[in-house]
């Protein structure tokens, strides 16, 4: 019998899952961990969420087969809070689809669009997701190493131009996660300017647009730059922006022939999330969730200021504050510089029991970097940077 598959033997290992046994063994080992890793919410979702999840589970009717592509209530909420939040206008029947998280639907989605004679365009690094969802559906992807969002555009351009007919589409990511960077409205108006001239799709990831700390730097959605939806589909979660990363809720909007082909696709695969999920979701998009975001804001923002200051102070870790998001990306300690960014999470873990990801998680050009998720509170963040100043001396 062939124990090796040709995709899975095409994929590398999964280097969270990497990280995932080496904090199995760190635990079997006795060590008490405190875990910046994974960017999995700790808050607890909305009041008003939890009330109405706990009525709908009650109602037996609901258990069946949902529908593929979600229920037109949400289908509808979705369209309106894209409405409310960005001012975009959304035909919710052609416009607008549920996904088991967004996750999910970017597979989805490359499942549906990628054939052999094309690629897709993703910046180094990014969530690993919006490369191997296309590895996975047989394509290929072009990785573009690049600092920030304007070195990226122009080296996507030029890539372009050189490979005219060949781009399939371009990943954009912002806020970016593992890089918390941000974007102005100008840096989307020069992409869908040139992707149209180009006839290149565009696939926007906003899944962290509800965590900012300025309003003067609130996150913009592709779709708010005129004739977007000609070209660019968007795709969204109720995982960060509302702590409801395992109800698995994603939406996705804008354009209507990706809406068309991610919905063939999924009409195949799957009959969308538990109706309930669906319909408490419709609470969380509401403007009910507003004073809820602020104070997740809040919560995100003097978290990560606290750990920049204590980690500052006393390692003399100089971290960049970011604008939103819920992640930290920094460079390594000075004296742990030695190592890659992956033996340096190890020793940490194995050690210390304090976890980070490593920066080679989302491509080459991560190494050198961590990713730290601010899901603890300052005693937690207190005790993680003592045991590593222990370790350092
Ligand atoms: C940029 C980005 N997009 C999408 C996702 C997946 O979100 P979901 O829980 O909706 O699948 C994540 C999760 O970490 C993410 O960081």
């Amino acid at each position: 019998m062939p124990n090796q598959f040709y995709l899975t033997s095409k994929l590398p290992p999964y280097i969270f899952a990497a990280i995932a046994d080496i904090k199995q063994k760190a635990v079997a080992k006795g060590l008490d961990l405190i875990d910046f890793g994974m960017g999995n919410p700790d808050s607890a979702p909305p009041d008003h969420v939890m009330k109405s999840l706990n009525q709908l589970t009650q109602d037996p009717k609901l258990y069946g087969y949902s529908v593929s592509g979600g229920i037109h209530d949400l289908r509808k909420a979705i369209c309106g809070y894209y409405q409310r939040v960005f001012n975009v206008e959304l035909d919710y029947k052609t416009q607008a689809l549920v996904t088991i998280g967004s996750k999910e639907g970017i597979t989805s989605l490359a499942t549906a669009i990628s054939d052999s004679e094309t690629h897709i365009c993703v910046k180094s690094p990014s969530y690993p997701i919006h490369t191997f969802a296309f590895i996975i559906s047989r394509s290929n992807t072009h990785q573009i190493p690049a600092e920030n969002a304007y070195e990226f555009l122009a080296k996507f351009k030029e890539h372009a131009l050189q490979n005219k007919g060949k781009v399939r589409a371009v990943i954009v990511n912002y806020p970016c996660n593992p890089t918390a960077e941000t974007v102005d409205i100008d840096f989307y108006e020069e992409l869908v300017d040139f992707c149209r001239q180009q006839k290149i799709y565009i696939i926007s990831d906003i899944a962290y647009a509800e965590l900012y700390f300025d309003e003067k730097t609130k996150p913009n959605s592709i779709l708010q730059v005129k004739g977007a939806s000609d070209i660019a589909i968007e795709f969204c979660s109720t995982s960060k922006s509302y702590s409801m990363a395992g109800c698995r809720v994603g939406f996705v909007v804008g354009n209507k022939d990706l809406i068309a082909a991610l919905y063939k696709i999924k009409s195949y695969l799957d009959y969308s999330s538990f109706t309930p999920l669906q319909m408490a979701s419709i609470e969380a998009l509401s403007n009910k969730s507003d004073k809820y975001l602020k104070n997740l804001r809040k919560l995100y923002d003097e978290r990560g200021n606290y750990f920049i200051a204590q980690a500052k102070k006393e390692l003399n870790w100089s971290i960049k504050k970011p604008q939103a998001s819920m992640f930290l990306w920094s460079k390594l300690p000075e004296n742990f510089n030695n190592l890659s960014s992956f033996d340096f999470c190890k020793k940490l873990i194995e050690e210390i029991g304090v976890v980070f990801c490593p920066g080679s998680s989302f491509g080459i050009s991560g190494e050198g970097f961590v990713r730290i998720s601010v899901i603890h509170n300052n005693q937690k963040t207190d005790e993680a940077i003592s045991r590593i100043k222990n370790l350092a001396n």
